[in-house]
């Protein structure tokens, strides 16, 4: 179901009346692949949960995110479980904070229609953002299959912090594109793009605070952002470790040591690099950040496949790992409920240059807390 979402529960009803969603051979198979958006908000979800499941099994319901189609993205899950070194370190003792970051160059092309009612909390946040922060948080699954893996991410989606609307002036930013360049071309603002009422008060930026509260992650941040029309195309997954308890070479060099930041590139240059300290050669003790470096393409000399290619291939097979789960997908909406009602209206509404990084207000967002964005 790649249609505007109001058709959806009218399809599975016609399928259903049709005798297509029971296949009445064992060895024979329905199912439905689910595009988003899944529902507005948590009632509309709800109500298309509730349609699609009056003919369909949840076994047989198959609710894409590309994003989880993204080799990089499955990759989240193989560093962290089919390698001993990181786990260990995975969590509140060591880690100081995670960003995520979704930037995009693109403006809003010719999706107004859409987007302008959607804006960038239910177009990246509620999905490819959650989605994103859901694979890098989880307790380990048990077994690498659908049940396994939906079952934890579901557990850490209803583990998040409730956004309290009171506080969330401190804890969110969002904002709109103003004319400016994109890729050494001028661009009109959104407001002035194709199909967008001029007095529009969608946001094409946010930046969002999280915290989970678990016994993992208790007091960690998770710094999550997405936009349009930024100054490049990235999406990166940061993951920013303490400092060292006390440094030896104090008295030594002034310098503040720099923490070990874990970059997991999800696109482009898809890649994960480990920064850490190295000492400059010479007899001055001078140390530097270095990195150690895995690049996809030049190790597996592919570029990675489409994403929607392996999820239907997915689908085909009847394996649901990479698919989102009714739970999981009630509890990003109930989640961001708080946030899709205060930022309803247009007051607080940030802007941000075209081909810029977005907001100031987004930089202050961690500056408060003594940190600053990983990227650029
Ligand atoms: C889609 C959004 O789901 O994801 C788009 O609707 C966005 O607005 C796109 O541009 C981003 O996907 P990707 O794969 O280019 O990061």
């Amino acid at each position: 179901l790649s249609t505007p979402p109001a058709a959806a529960p009218t399809i599975a009803a016609g399928l259903g009346a049709a005798g297509l969603s029971r296949p009445d051979r064992p060895e024979a198979w329905s199912r439905l692949v689910v595009e988003k958006p899944f529902g507005s908000d948590l009632p509309s979800a709800r109500v298309l949960n509730a349609a699609l499941h009056a003919h369909f099994a949840e076994s047989q319901i198959y609710r894409i995110d590309h994003y989880l189609g993204k080799e990089t993205v499955q990759n989240i899950l193989i560093l962290r479980f089919a390698n001993r070194l990181f786990e260990p370190a995975w969590n509140r003792e060591n880690i100081d904070h995670v960003q995520i970051t979704a930037a995009e160059t693109l403006g809003v092309e010719h999706r107004a229609g859409y987007y302008d009612a959607a804006g960038v909390v239910r177009d990246m946040f509620q999905n490819h953002l959650l989605q994103l922060l859901s694979l890098v948080a989880i307790e380990p699954p048990t077994r690498f299959d659908a049940d396994a893996v939906r079952g934890k991410k579901a557990e850490l989606v209803q583990a998040i912090r409730p956004i309290d609307p009171g506080a969330l002036a401190a804890r969110g930013v969002r904002a709109q594109y103003a004319a400016g360049t994109s890729e050494g071309a001028p661009v009109p603002a959104y407001a002035a793009e194709e199909g967008v009422p001029p007095s529009s008060t969608t946001p094409t930026y946010a930046a969002l605070r999280l915290e989970i509260d678990n016994w993992r992650w208790q007091g960690v941040p998770f710094y999550l952002r997405a936009g349009k029309r930024m100054a490049e195309r990235v999406s990166e997954i940061a993951v920013s470790f303490k400092h060292v308890p006390v440094s030896i070479f104090k008295p030594l060099m002034a310098d503040q040591l720099s923490p070990n930041v874990l970059r997991l590139r999800i696109q482009p240059d898809e890649s994960v690099s480990l920064s850490f300290e190295a000492k400059h050669p010479g007899p001055k003790l001078c140390l530097s950040t270095v990195t150690m470096d895995f690049d996809y393409h030049k190790t597996f000399g592919t570029p990675p496949p489409e994403s929607y290619a392996r999820l239907i291939a997915d689908a085909l097979c009847g394996d649901q790992t990479l698919f989102a789960r009714a739970d999981e997908i009630e509890a990003s909406w109930s989640l961001l409920a708080p946030v899709l009602e205060a930022w309803s209206s247009g007051d607080g509404l940030d802007s941000y240059a075209a081909g810029s990084w977005g907001p100031a207000a987004a930089d202050e967002l961690l500056a408060r807390e003594g940190r600053r964005w990983l990227l650029p």
